[in-house]
């Protein structure tokens, strides 16, 4: 039985399966469209929203500490995650890695979880998108009925419309193809990054050096009765819940690094892109480089700008420009950012589509979701089946709590990520590696004991939410992906003739 769960498939079969042409995705993309595609997806609601709350709840000005934080855990990621990606090139991110390296089980539990990362980060980030168009509606005078306008300002039955119609239309422009929405994203890419760069050049002339004083507020306790909303890691050792302080720091970082997500989504295009091996290390750290500069110098801006306690926690970037006075700053923002999100939405949902997609195409999942579209070449089934579902959740659920899942999720796939990085150098060392990770095995361990820790910093609730939805995988995968898998078939009709010597491969 462990022989089958463990089963691993081959790195040439992977790549030869992208190649039979009723499944393969066009190969357009260059390491320009690849950090483009990055910037696009990581610069979100992470900054745009976030920001606010956690400098407000949790860290004070020493939320660009926690950026800085987040960001080192997700650079030793990237590290292991552009090895990967250049050894693996074929659509599906650390799910392929995994079914290469770990074997089919782990492979499978971390597909179901990128879908849980995408999928429910495609909904965080639309009804992000709907709070900012709300917001310039407003300034036009015109405001939604509460019902259609998100779960908050209803009685009753509220269903965010606004987050739902963004959903549908991006699914409809994926379906179309990849090349359009490249384009598309080219340019809102650029639109905010201009945002961020105003927020941070003229928001830099109305900071008061006060507003730092102290940079890292005193720990606080927290109310009692916190219990399930407290981080694991203050229950697990019996520490009094509290906010602020070093440990505020570290649980701003555990949320903050929702704004991250995205560069392991430029891992997922692999099969798209022209020239793997060279372009996707340049694309995944370029584009977390950039980013991370960003950040922190957003947060060091927008903390000074106004009073951490006194930061707004729906648009924190606009209302700090409306705080010292200068409302036309706040409506260009606010602008941008709608802008901005929408790619943020449309790359989460094509990374959750390819992942569903490979997922498909091996036979853990109906194969009738893995057959290309005849003229667009896009894996259009999974595409509206996904884009509905995820327009359904994007018009009940509410941001927070998502984002944090979001974040266990995408945390937990790191780590298998850094763990197949070190299995795979033993098991297949002779594999040409366009990008090597440094310092292995040491950087990979590194790697997962801070991506470990960050996920222990973040609520019992999110851990016994993760829990469920990854029994929920198993009971798929058992029920359904077993005996369905492409490999464990391929390995049954083979069974009688002769085979490779055991040990590598060949399980
Ligand atoms: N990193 C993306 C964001 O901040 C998901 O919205």
């Amino acid at each position: 039985m462990s022989n089958t769960l463990f089963r691993t498939k081959k790195i040439e079969q992977s790549i030869q399966d992208t190649e039979e042409p009723e499944h393969a995705l066009k190969k357009s993309l260059s390491a320009l469209d690849l950090t483009v595609f990055g910037v696009g997806v990581i610069i979100g609601t992470g900054i745009f929203v976030l920001t606010g709350t956690v400098a407000k709840n949790n860290a004070g000005p020493a939320v660009a500490l926690a950026f800085v934080v987040a960001g080192v855990v997700c650079a030793l990621a990237a590290l292991c995650y552009a090895e990967f990606a250049s050894t693996v090139p074929v659509a599906g991110s650390a799910y392929t890695f995994s079914y290469a390296s770990l074997g089919e089980l782990p492979a499978w539990i971390i597909g179901w979880d990128l879908v849980l990362e995408f999928a429910l980060g495609t909904a965080v980030v639309a009804v992000g998108w709907s709070g900012y168009i709300a917001s310039l509606l407003d300034n036009a005078g015109w405001q939604l009925p509460a019902a259609l306008s998100g779960r908050e300002g209803a009685d009753g039955f509220g269903f965010d419309i606004l987050a739902a119609a963004l959903v549908l239309v991006l699914t409809a422009i994926l379906v179309v193809g990849t090349k359009l929405s490249a384009r598309v994203t080219a340019v809102v890419v650029a639109v905010k990054v201009t945002v961020v760069l105003v927020v941070i050049i003229a928001g830099a002339f109305f900071v008061k050096s006060d507003n730092y004083d102290p940079f890292v507020p005193k720990a606080k306790p927290v109310d009692a009765g916190g219990g399930l909303d407290s981080p694991l890691i203050q229950l697990m050792f019996g520490w009094a819940p509290s906010n602020f302080g070093v440990m505020g720091v570290f649980t701003a970082a555990s949320v903050v690094f929702f704004a991250f997500i995205g560069f392991d989504v430029v891992a997922t295009a692999a099969e798209e892109t022209r020239n793997p091996q060279r372009d996707m290390p340049r694309g995944i750290l370029g584009s977390l480089i950039i980013c991370t500069t960003l950040y922190v110098a957003v947060s060091v801006v927008v903390t000074g700008m106004q009073h951490y306690s006194k930061l707004s926690v729906d648009a924190p970037l606009a209302d700090a420009f409306k705080a010292t006075g200068h409302p036309w700053f706040a409506g260009f923002i606010s602008f941008g950012a709608a802008v901005g999100l929408t790619t943020v939405c449309m790359i989460l949902l094509l990374g959750q589509t390819r992942v569903f997609f490979a997922m498909s195409r091996d036979g853990l999942l109906p194969r009738l979701f893995s057959h290309v579209h005849p003229r667009f070449r896009t894996p259009h089934r999974p595409t509206i089946l996904l884009g509905v579902i995820i327009a359904i959740v994007a018009g009940f659920t509410s941001l927070s709590e998502l984002a944090e899942l979001v974040n266990i999720g995408t945390l937990f796939a790191f780590v298998v990520v850094a763990i197949g990085v070190i299995i795979l150098r033993r098991t297949r060392p002779e594999l040409p590696r366009a990008f090597r990770t440094p310092l292995v095995p040491l950087l990979p361990v590194v790697s997962v004991l801070a991506s470990l820790w960050l996920m222990l910093n973040l609520p019992a609730e999110t851990w016994l939410r993760f829990g469920i939805w990854m029994a929920l995988g198993f009971l798929v995968y058992f029920l359904y992906g077993r005996s369905h898998s492409r490999l464990g078939r391929d390995q049954k009709a083979t069974a009688g003739r002769p085979t490779t010597p055991p040990g590598k491969d060949a399980p």
